[in-house]
């Protein structure tokens, strides 16, 4: 029977166990998108996961939808990054980078003025946080990009791409889930389009699909790129209303890029991380969620899961073939050595989610979640009484 903690090839990439550990926003880079030296060290700390998959990252300043999110469109950017992968792999681990056009979701207050784009000029009716503001409403003023400028944002991913390879990454994953710019050309509620890029269930894949042509051709090979998918998800003001033929094609597409692995993220994830009421998930069985199923049966390629995974529900779904790869959120902000933890058995932390997000108090909740053994070190010390001088 595979385990969790079995090698796993990823193409030319050997992998020490089959944990990943999933791309998480957590808005600690500057104003201005460059990542920070507490990232390097938040990301070195989580080395042993079988991949580190980074925080979404903008491949152009347009695309930079939250406050403090980072990009990797600069060689100021480009260069803090290489501290990043460089303390990643002295610990002996792999991270690609998520790329992460955010469209239509954000404001303009967080990214320096510039209108966002989409591949309609709909909104996105859903709340972001801004410094100046608070949450306020997504930007109304959402400007539908022509075809010509289609093909412009497809070559900021390319720039984006060539400098990725360059910081030392060891892939890239297109973030292509959770009401995205791909996202905006895939659903058949927000892409209104009747050229190239909309009109058809084909013609809304074309914008992914090329897009990551255009990784591949920046990283010379296919077998480091990446995609993430949340077909049906309802979150940043997405919505589908027949997600299954247009994700159908874009499955097929996809097996004829021969890409390092197709990821996806359930629906009902969000809603548990929206604080609502999780499915029931008694029985363990998590493959019965959309679209464990529905992915594996038309994509011949690596798959990684995620969405409330336990390491229970991921060694049964191992088991049963329905996933290769496990993405774990939320327990690696809190698990530095989630491998070691789910591999010996020791507890595992729960996470603050109040302390998510922030640049404000940047290391609380973020560089402060011990390992094991040193939260029993932590344990030990306040157990033993003080010694007094006097
Ligand atoms: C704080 C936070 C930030 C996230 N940011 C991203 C992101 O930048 N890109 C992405 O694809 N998913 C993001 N996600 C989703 C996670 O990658 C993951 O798919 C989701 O949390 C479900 O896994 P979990 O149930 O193990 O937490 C984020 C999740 C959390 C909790």
């Amino acid at each position: 029977m595979p385990t969790l903690f079995d090698e796993f090839q990823l193409k030319d990439l050997t992998l020490p166990n089959r944990l990943v550990m999933g791309p998480m926003t957590r808005a600690k880079a500057t104003p201005e998108g460059v990542p920070t030296p507490i990232m390097a060290t938040h990301y070195a700390q989580r080395a042993s996961a079988g991949l580190i998959i980074s925080e979404g990252t903008w491949p152009e300043r347009r695309g930079q939808g939250y406050c403090d999110i980072p990009g990797i469109e600069t060689q100021e950017q480009e260069d803090a990054w290489r501290t990043v992968t460089d303390a990643v792999h002295e610990e002996g681990g792999r991270i690609f980078l998520q790329m992460e056009h955010t469209g239509r979701v954000g404001h303009e207050i967080n990214n320096g003025g510039i209108q966002m784009v989409s591949s309609s000029s709909q909104p996105a009716d859903f709340q972001i946080y801004t410094h100046e503001q608070g949450m306020v409403q997504m930007t109304t003023d959402v400007h539908a990009l022509t075809t010509e400028e289609v093909h412009e944002v497809i070559d900021k991913y390319y720039e984006a791409a060539v400098r990725t390879k360059a910081a030392g990454f060891d892939g890239i994953e297109l973030h292509g889930a959770s009401g995205y710019l791909p996202h905006q050309f895939l659903s058949d509620v927000a892409n209104t389009r009747d050229d190239e890029f909309g009109g058809t269930p084909y013609k809304r894949t074309e914008f992914a699909i090329q897009v990551l042509k255009k990784l591949i051709e920046a990283w010379g090979t296919s077998h480091r790129i990446g995609i993430k998918i949340s077909p049906n998800i309802r979150f940043n003001g997405i919505s589908e209303e027949d997600p299954d033929p247009t994700y159908a094609i874009l499955l097929e597409r996809l097996n004829e890029l021969d890409l390092a692995y197709v990821a996806f993220q359930t629906p009902e994830s969000l809603r548990s991380l929206s604080g609502l009421e999780n499915e029931d998930l008694a029985d363990g069985e998590i493959w019965h969620r959309y679209p464990y199923e529905f992915i594996r049966e038309r994509y011949n390629g690596t798959v990684i899961a995620s969405g409330d995974l336990t390491q229970e529900y991921a060694q049964k779904a191992l088991e049963a073939g329905k996933s290769d790869l496990f993405v774990f959120g939320r327990d690696y902000m809190s698990n530095p050595d989630l491998v070691e933890r789910m591999k010996y058995g020791w507890p595992i932390t729960t996470v603050d989610m109040r302390r998510a997000y922030g640049s404000a108090n940047a290391e609380v909740g973020y560089l402060d979640y011990p390992t094991y053994p040193e939260e029993r070190e932590q344990a030990k010390a306040a157990a033993e009484p003080e010694h007094k001088v006097s």
